[in-house]
């Protein structure tokens, strides 16, 4: 079989970009990332999505060699963020014949993007409508805020294929194995589309009511075996589920003296029967792998130097960025380093605050500088508090 084909009549036409730095100017991926497209083959040809400005001519060449001098007759436009969507005008210009099909939310945006006359190409879809193209039939299903207002799904009734837009996306360019999948699709899941788990959810109803045969991304590998292992990590991460029941240790330390600390703690969780603990260094891990592990786990631990009166810049950033990304449903336990005025735990009390369903575990920890007998005796009670907690 061709790498490319995903089945008979549907073939991939994405590119791979091994050679990004930052996805989206924030997540750093090491294995590149891949921006998928496909073109559908029957009487009619559909191309589903376009890819980044980075793959244009890769992505151009290859629907070419895939549509063999036909003409495309529709392409469907998912999503408009420009890893989809950047060629869109240009495709539009090379294929006069082929309409645009979105939803009331896609054209708008496309002329936000683009300077382009759609009279008479475009085709508004909406909640179920079906699109024939012979044997095959596109059904369109919307999914508003996942992550963008206007990102819709389609189902192709005859092969029962999932188009999933930047659903079950993933990092990489070849992230094929699942527990490698399960790292990556979940750092890409929760930082890029954590904070719409309500949306998420509608979606996942949605696709309950469908047989599904076979998903296809718009980042990383088609996915034609065993569904229910991601849909059911969908679910979970979704629904801001732990996935292990364990403890993350977040430090941001500038001397070493909270990273120590941590490291104490850590071995006061393993000493009271916690076997999953995991020490986070948050000046030296990027944040977008720190949240990816405080939603792996269900209980925290946040340990960090005061820092102007506030939080040192590591752990405030983590913060946000958990708010941000809706974290919620867990237990936390607070450890601060100050020399003159520690000021930490209730920085990151007040932050978590602002946070659903988050338990705080007492006491929380005051170092002046170094661990001394006081401070570990209170850290030995917040390690018990955490290790009972859930
Ligand atoms: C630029 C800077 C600002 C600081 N601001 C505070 C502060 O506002 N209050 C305080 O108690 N300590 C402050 N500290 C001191 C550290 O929090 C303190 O030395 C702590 O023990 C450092 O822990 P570490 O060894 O984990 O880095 C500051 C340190 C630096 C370098
Ligand atoms: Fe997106
Ligand atoms: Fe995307």
């Amino acid at each position: 079989m061709d790498k490319y084909e995903v089945t008979e009549a549907v073939q991939y036409a994405g590119v791979a970009d091994p050679d990004l730095d930052l996805f989206e100017s924030q997540y750093p991926v090491p294995d590149g990332v891949t921006y998928n497209s496909y073109v559908i083959l029957d009487e009619k040809t559909a191309v589903m999505d376009t890819v980044d400005a980075r793959g244009t001519d890769q992505w151009l060449a290859r629907v070419e060699k895939v549509l063999g001098g036909r003409k495309a007759d529709y392409l469907v436009v998912s999503h408009m963020e420009p890893d989809h969507g950047a060629n869109i005008a240009r495709f539009a210009k090379l294929h006069p014949e082929a309409v645009i099909v979105g939803n009331a939310k896609t054209f708008p945006m496309i002329r936000q993007f683009f300077d382009m006359d759609m009279e008479g190409r475009s085709l508004v879809v909406k909640e179920g409508d079906t699109l024939p193209l012979g044997r095959h039939t596109l059904q369109f299903f919307m999914a508003p805020m996942v992550h963008w207002p206007e990102v819709m799904v389609t189902y192709e009734q005859t092969e029962k294929i999932l188009f999933s837009a930047d659903g079950f996306g993933t990092f990489g360019t070849d992230s094929g194995l699942e527990e490698q999948w399960s790292e990556e699709a979940a750092r890409y899941y929760l930082n890029i589309v954590g904070k719409y788990g309500i949306q998420v959810q509608a979606l996942l109803k949605k696709a309950a009511g469908l047989d599904i045969r076979m998903i296809c991304p718009l980042h990383g590998p088609v996915l034609k075996e065993n569904l229910g292992f991601y849909l059911e990590k969908y679910n979970k991460w979704s629904s801001y589920e732990a996935e292990a029941h364990g403890v993350m240790i977040a430090c941001a330390s500038i001397h070493g003296n909270t990273a120590r600390a941590a490291e104490e703690l850590a071995q006061m969780l393993k000493d009271r029967g916690e076997t999953q603990v995991e020490v986070v260094d948050l000046t030296r891990t990027d944040v977008s792998y720190a949240v990816r592990k405080a939603f792996y786990y269900d209980r925290m631990a946040a340990a960090s130097a005061t820092y102007d009166g506030g939080l040192f810049p590591a752990m405030e950033s983590f913060l946000h960025h958990l708010r941000a990304k809706n974290y919620q449903k867990r237990t936390v336990g607070l450890v601060e380093n100050g020399s003159w005025a520690p000021l930490a735990a209730k920085t990151m009390r007040t932050m978590f605050e602002g946070m659903k369903q988050i338990k705080v575990a007492e006491p929380a920890v005051t170092i002046r500088s170094a661990l001394d007998a006081g401070s570990r005796e209170a850290m030995g009670q917040l390690a018990d508090q955490l290790a009972q907690g859930e």
